[in-house]
């Protein structure tokens, strides 16, 4: 199912994940970049090999990476814009194009340096392009190597929504090195972090108490405390997604908290949060919803609650309706049929999803989580109904 190696003479992983086009590895640790060139001489030879990255990735981590590489001939570097607003077909154009001009062809490789966008648009341009040339991904953002490199989703984003063309296309590899995380911002890296503890939450009651008991070493980025938790989350996404590759079932677990964020993403018009803070409100809401229902002992939904608030202060839930948010959930593409889905999680550790949860749970849960809890992070003082 999922096979994981030590890698010596560094503390480095093989996770290994299975997919509908072969199994693939993840090599994950500190110092994985180094290993970088060797490790892509093991999948064959490429007639070329192409970088795909962003000017903002490239100058933060575009030395390491190249050096990793030894991409001194035969390499060129494609740089896009990887702001979510440019994660659309204009850019998959300019990807495609730019490697025709570099003189791509079937046997060339792409190597995808970036976050979740430039991993997305990057992949898909790899897809598309002659049919679909090999793909490597190097993540650089907590999201992109605990979450979007791992399980083969690749895609862009119409005006119409999030996502909506894409492809399932695997890497032949992914490396992994948490040292690329040094120069991302604290937002990013703090939203990465929700992501962390949904995994937790679905899947390792022991990696919860792991962060209940070294958040603030997570939070400095303590070197070894950051190698054992990204690896951990590598496994668990592995995992899942090798067990169900195309979201029919367990999959969906990953999506803990996601119905609550993705409305109050679409309601902040994608303004007011980054991502993973939206899945922190969600996920709090989440875990009330449980208890709504009876799932969730209230000692379960403390410790949950407990844990995010010490990611920091959140922005401001919306000031709309819950009619308003269960609109939003209504029209979220991955609602079937109009029936409203939700991961609930029983106790720490386990999660299934609920197409039957009654409508009025879900409003009174809308209306008191952000009386219940302030965007500073205090619970709130005052009265609540
Ligand atoms: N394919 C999947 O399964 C999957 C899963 C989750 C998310 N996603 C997608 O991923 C995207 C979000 O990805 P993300 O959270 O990685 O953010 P991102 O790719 O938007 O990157 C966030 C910011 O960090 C910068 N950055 C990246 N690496 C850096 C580094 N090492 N140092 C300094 N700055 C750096 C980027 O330039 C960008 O400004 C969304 O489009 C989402 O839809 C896809
Ligand atoms: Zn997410």
């Amino acid at each position: 199912m999922c096979y994981i190696e030590n890698v010596s003479p560094m503390k480095m992983k093989r996770i290994l994940v299975k997919s509908s086009a072969g199994p693939y590895s993840i090599l994950s640790g500190a110092g994985v970049i180094r290993r970088a060139s060797r490790e892509i001489a093991g999948l064959g030879r490429f007639s070329s090999v192409h970088v795909v990255s962003s000017p903002k990735v490239w100058h933060a981590v575009g030395k390491s990476v190249q050096r990793g590489l030894r991409l001194s001939k035969g390499g060129s570097i494609h740089l896009f814009d990887d702001a979510e607003a440019a994660k659309n077909l204009r850019s998959v154009e300019e990807i495609t194009r730019s490697l025709c001009r570099a003189g791509a062809d079937r046997k060339s490789l792409v190597i995808a340096v970036g976050g979740g966008v430039v991993g997305d648009v990057a992949g898909f341009a790899a897809a598309s392009f002659l049919r679909g040339v090999k793909l490597v991904h190097v993540p650089t953002t907590l999201v992109s190597q605990v979450d979007s490199s791992i399980g083969g989703k690749t895609g862009v984003n119409l005006p119409e929504g999030k996502n909506l063309v894409g492809a399932f296309y695997p890497p032949a590899l992914v490396l992994t090195d948490p040292e690329l995380l040094r120069t991302l911002s604290d937002r990013e890296y703090r939203g990465g972090l929700a992501e962390v503890i949904k995994h937790a939450i679905v899947a390792d009651a022991e990696m919860f108490a792991m962060l209940e008991k070294d958040m603030e070493k997570v939070l400095r980025r303590d070197r070894s405390t950051l190698d054992l938790l990204i690896s951990r989350n590598v496994q668990i996404k592995a995992r899942v997604v090798s067990r169900d590759e195309r979201e029919s079932g367990l999959r969906e677990i990953l999506n803990y908290g996601h119905t609550f964020a993705h409305a109050l993403e679409s309601v902040t018009k994608y303004r007011r949060y980054q991502h993973g803070e939206a899945v922190a409100w969600g996920m709090i809401a989440a875990a009330f919803l449980g208890h709504e229902l009876g799932l969730t002992r209230a000692d379960v939904v403390s410790r949950i609650v407990a844990l995010i608030r010490r990611l920091g202060p959140l922005p401001a839930w919306p000031s709309v309706s819950p009619t308003a948010l269960l609109g939003a959930m209504r029209s979220d593409k991955k609602t079937r049929s109009g029936i409203l889905r939700f991961v609930l999680s029983p106790r720490i550790g386990a999660a299934r999803s609920y197409d039957t949860v009654p409508l009025h749970a879900v409003e009174r849960v809308l209306h008191f989580t952000p009386r219940l809890i302030t965007a500073s992070g205090k619970l709130s003082q005052g009265r609540h109904d």
